[in-house]
């Protein structure tokens, strides 16, 4: 089947209805744009599980603090619908922030109906450097769910943090529909694919895989016994690059998001630094 780029809510929710109307159950991949082999990932995987699928395309404004990358984030919208044809997407939706947010709305919760996630799960890790981005992420994911009325949502691993509180809004919320996780996908030499990986310079991408090595090295120590975070700290720090600056390691409960002042097996080992002005973010399991 052809691929089908909607840039209206209307459109979407017609084929949504349709498709419910003959039984069908609906996939959902949510993306800013710029796809690449991370969101082919979740797109097939979608594909395989569901019998359609939409994925959407929306740089959120309202998930970006005011001296964050939102005009520079990259907009490839003619590749993207490239991409997703290949992996077997039935809808692109792509709206403008008009259509989602309506005319001359000021994007602040004076005006808006905000989704708001726990304070215990934002005032750490992402969020404590992004205040407000959880409440946009889940917003404008809420409207998507809305809007698409999938059975499945496809989310990347990648960002830990994003899919723990999207997990936790839908399980507090009722929502009808189940979350599907799917793995980190890494270039060859071990960097996490993201979009923002096109921000870095020749000789940054050359240091960024120290992060994933870092990781590596810290699943290592735990995997020997070592528990104190110190330690820890430090063979991460030791391995990273020296031009990159570490934002936060740390070491999660997934469940609910809590920090583990005593490190076990079963803590996710979460780690942002920034490296030539990009943030990049990394997760790893101790036992990988
Ligand atoms: O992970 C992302 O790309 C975004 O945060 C999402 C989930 C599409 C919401 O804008």
């Amino acid at each position: 089947m052809e691929t089908v780029l909607y840039h209206t809510i209307s459109e979407v929710k017609e084929k949504v209805r349709e498709w419910k109307r003959a039984g069908l159950t609906i996939g959902l991949v949510p993306t800013m744009g710029a796809l690449h082999i991370g969101h082919a990932s979740l797109m097939k995987a979608a594909r395989e599980k569901c019998d359609r699928v939409v994925a959407s395309v929306f740089v959120n404004p309202i998930q970006f603090g005011p001296n964050e990358d939102f005009d520079k984030y990259p907009r490839t919208l003619e590749a993207d619908v490239k991409l997703a044809g290949e992996c077997g997407v039935d809808v692109v939706f792509a709206p403008s922030p008009k259509e989602m947010y309506g005319e001359g709305i000021k994007l602040s919760n004076d005006l808006l109906t905000y989704v708001c996630p726990p304070f215990d799960y934002v005032d750490k890790l992402c969020g404590k450097s992004r205040p407000g981005h959880f409440d946009g992420v889940c917003t404008v994911v809420n409207k998507l769910f809305n809007i698409a009325s999938p059975d499945f949502a496809f989310f990347g691993e990648k960002d830990a943090q994003q899919l723990i509180i999207i997990k936790k809004m839908v399980k507090d919320l009722n929502m009808n529909l189940e979350i599907v996780p799917c793995p980190i996908v890494r270039e060859e030499d071990g960097l996490a694919v993201s979009s923002r990986n096109t921000y870095l310079s020749a000789e940054a991408r050359k240091k960024a895989p120290t992060v994933y090595k870092a990781l590596c090295e810290v699943r290592n120590l735990i995997s020997k016994g070592v528990d104190n975070r110190e330690i820890l700290l430090d063979s991460a720090l030791n391995v990273l690059d020296k031009d990159i600056e570490l934002e936060y390691l740390e070491f999660v409960n997934i469940s609910d998001l809590s920090i583990s002042s005593k490190v076990t097996l079963k803590n996710l080992i979460v780690i942002a630094v920034k490296l030539d002005g990009v943030r990049l973010i990394d997760n790893i399991f101790p036992k990988g």
